[in-house]
Formats: structure tokens, sequence, C-alpha cells
């Protein structure tokens, strides 16, 4: 891994629902239903989420005190990931920025679109330089066509100082700047391997690391899940450039290898629901690759694995009366204000690979609710199976 060292810190994780399919009328159950006598498995929810991070370096000379300045400098819409504010150009114009652990291409909107309310006009700023050609990214939902060139970037709550760095300005997409979202512009974290149109296209943070003469290293903590309880609104975050902030977490952090420098590839071992192993072959969890990616809130499984899930959360679960249609997506459960069904369901359990020894460690997920205020939903399998 060398010099090439970044971290994740994940003290709560993103809600565990599935991909994103087409919501299906269907008349909804009402919670709270007859729960079953007590089981073994769920317990109430805990606050047990874990650190996860890969590879730290020296901190930074003088380093804790500027990263105290980047606390709490992200912003995260239920649902909608987490984003940055950032100044670009001379004189400055101010955007929010989607950070996104699963790409590699720093982009902003760079005309008018109808889901957003503001964009970067690359002709207002003096420091910008065209750089001749253009650049399209595809992610797994939506894309979009940009002119690529360099412009200067601050920070808002970050590096003291402005950085020249590459930026698409988008003037085509599709799927990609969806109705409702607070950002216009996307951050790719990942590594130099995925920049589009090719890796010779210096990313963000690599031009941060090289102006800056920060270490190679960044963590990235969001604090989002199970927050706000009515699933809309406003959740923090802290992007830490350079480091780690130690007053953002208590007790060890945990390793894990990256198994490719491309995306954060990691290793998944074993996944449980409630306390029972899945038992699958490890290699359908990795299938075809098992990746850390800030830039979606969902979990997003292999069909075989995201089948046995649902079969270990229908058998794990205290409501007997949930009908094939709820496990299926096609039905709602709903329940009264101001209760909640959290504890009538399991926990998820994602096990890792501790980094130099035979040991695991596990990312515990609660349950978390996804649709509307007051009822939640199974999203079930989608045609997409990356
Ligand atoms: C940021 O830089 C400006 C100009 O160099 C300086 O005046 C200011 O004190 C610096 N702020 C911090 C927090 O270091
Ligand atoms: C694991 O071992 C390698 C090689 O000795 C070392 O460079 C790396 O820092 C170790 N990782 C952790 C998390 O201790």
């Amino acid at each position: 891994m060398g010099a090439l060292a970044r971290a994740l810190l994940w003290p709560l994780l993103a809600p565990w629902l599935l991909p994103a399919a087409p919501a299906l009328p269907a008349a909804p159950l009402t919670l709270p239903l007859r729960v079953a006598a007590p089981a073994p498995g769920p317990g109430p929810p805990a606050a047990d989420g874990l650190a996860l991070a890969l590879e730290p370096e020296p901190e930074p000379a003088g380093g804790a005190a500027s990263f105290l300045a980047m606390v709490d400098n992200l912003r995260g819409d239920s649902g909608r990931g987490y984003y940055l504010e950032v100044l670009i150009g001379t004189p400055p114009q101010k955007l929010q920025i989607l950070v996104d652990t699963g790409s590699s291409n720093f982009a902003v909107a760079g005309a008018p679109h109808p889901n957003i309310d503001s964009y970067f006009d690359s002709q207002r700023s003096s420091t910008y330089h065209p750089k001749g050609f253009d650049v399209t990214v595809k992610y797994t939902q939506g894309s979009w066509t940009g002119a690529v060139g360099e412009d200067l970037v601050t920070i808002t709550k970050g590096l003291n100082a402005s950085f020249l760095v590459n930026i698409a300005t988008i003037f085509e997409s599709e799927s990609f700047f969806l109705p409702g979202i607070q950002w216009n512009g996307i951050l790719g974290l990942a590594y130099g391997a995925l920049a589009k149109p090719s890796s010779s296209l210096e990313t963000f943070f690599d031009s941060l690391v090289r102006q800056a003469g920060i270490p190679n290293v960044f963590s990235m903590q969001m604090c989002g899940a199970g927050l706000p309880a009515a699933g809309s609104g406003t959740n923090g975050g802290s992007l830490v450039l350079g480091g780690i902030e130690p007053s953002l977490y208590k007790g060890d952090i945990w390793y894990t290898p990256i198994m490719e420098e491309w995306y954060y590839q990691i290793e998944i071992l074993k996944l449980e629901v409630g306390g029972q192993s899945l038992n699958l072959d490890c290699r359908e969890y990795n299938a075809d690759k098992a990746i850390v990616d800030s830039g979606t809130t969902l979990l997003r499984l292999p069909l075989k694995v995201f089948n046995a899930v649902v079969d270990g959360v229908a058998r794990a679960s205290l409501i007997p009366e949930f009908s094939d249609g709820f496990w299926t997506g096609s039905q709602l459960a709903c329940w009264a204000s101001p209760e909640t069904p959290w504890s009538y369901f399991p926990k998820i359990s994602i096990y890792l690979r501790d980094e130099n020894s035979s040991r695991s460690f596990r990312l515990t997920i609660l349950p978390q609710k996804s649709q509307g205020p007051r009822c939640l939903k199974f999203l079930g399998p989608s045609q997409q199976t990356t």
C-alpha cells in the first residue's frame, strides 16, 4: 500500500435498505402488529457503530489545530449523501460538493439545471483555464459530460489556502442532478486509477497532497444513520484532509486492507443477520467487488446475498404477520407516531479482515427507516447488480 494511504471513519453506518426500485403501490400493514415472543436475536438498538480506517500516516505538523477547523464541515440529507462547501475561481463562487469515495473526478455544474440553484460560471473566473477536452463519467446511477479545465479551489472549512485543481464543468447530464439535492458538484476521492478520461488527469486529492504538503491520508465521518428520527432534514459529518482528528472518535481504530487501489476495495469475510451467520461462501459477499462508497446511502448486495439477508431478516423479525409483499418490497409497513419499530428487527453485521493480524472486526448496522416518516419498506432487488 505504500504511500497511498487513506482512511474512512464510520462511527455510524448508512441505512441498510437496498437497491433503488420504483415504489409499488399496496395497502400498508400497520404497526405495531402482534409481537412474537421474545426470541434470541435483536436486542434493543444500541449505539455500537465501529470505526474503519486504512493505514494512517504520521500526523502533519500542527495538524491538530487545522483538523479542528474541518470538524463538522459536511452536511448530509437523509438518503442523499454528504456535501462540502468549496469556493471556486476568482472572484470565488460558492458551491456544495457531494463527497464520493466511489469515483475519482472533480466536477461541478457548469450550466443551469432545473434541480439545482447555482452553478460554476467559468467565464466569470479570471483564474480559470480550459484544457481543451471533454470528459464523460458514468456512475451506477446517472452520468454527465463536462469540459475539463483548471482553477483555484478553497475548502471553506478546510486548509486555509487555495489549490489549483482539475475541474470538469458539466454541460450535459442524465439522472445526475436529482430532484431535492442540495449539492451542485461531486468530489471523487478514490484512486487515480479510476479518473476519467485517464489516470493522467490528476485527482483533486492528489493535487491537494502535492500542493499543501499534507500526508496522503483523509478520514471521513458520516453521522447521519438514525438521525434525525423523521427520516428527513440535515445531518452532519466531517471530512478531515491530511489525517484523523482525535476528538472525533473514542477507542482504537481498526484497519482493513485495500485489495486493489482503484475503488476502496475491501474484503468482506462474513455477514450476520440477528447474530446468525448467513454461511455463504465468502466469495459471494465480494462478487464482483466490495467497495466503500460514501456517494451512496444504500448497502448494495449481490442478488444471492440480498436474498439470504431478506430470508435472515424475515426469520429474525419479531413480527410474524408480515406478508410476503413486505419482504419483496411491494407492501409498506406503517406505524403510529411516536412509536418506532426498530426493536422488532435484527441487526446486520459485516465482518472485515483486520490488517496485519488473523483477527476480524465487525460493523453493525441497525434497522433504519427508508420510506416516509412512519412507514418502512424493503427495497427489492433491482436490475443493477454491481
Ligand atoms: C488564513 O490565511 C489568512 C491569509 O493568509 C490569514 O490572515 C488567516 O489568519 C488564516 N486563518 C487561519 C485560521 O489560519
Ligand atoms: C501492517 O504492516 C505493514 C508492514 O509492516 C505496515 O507498513 C503497516 O503500517 C501495518 N498496518 C497497520 C494498520 O498496522
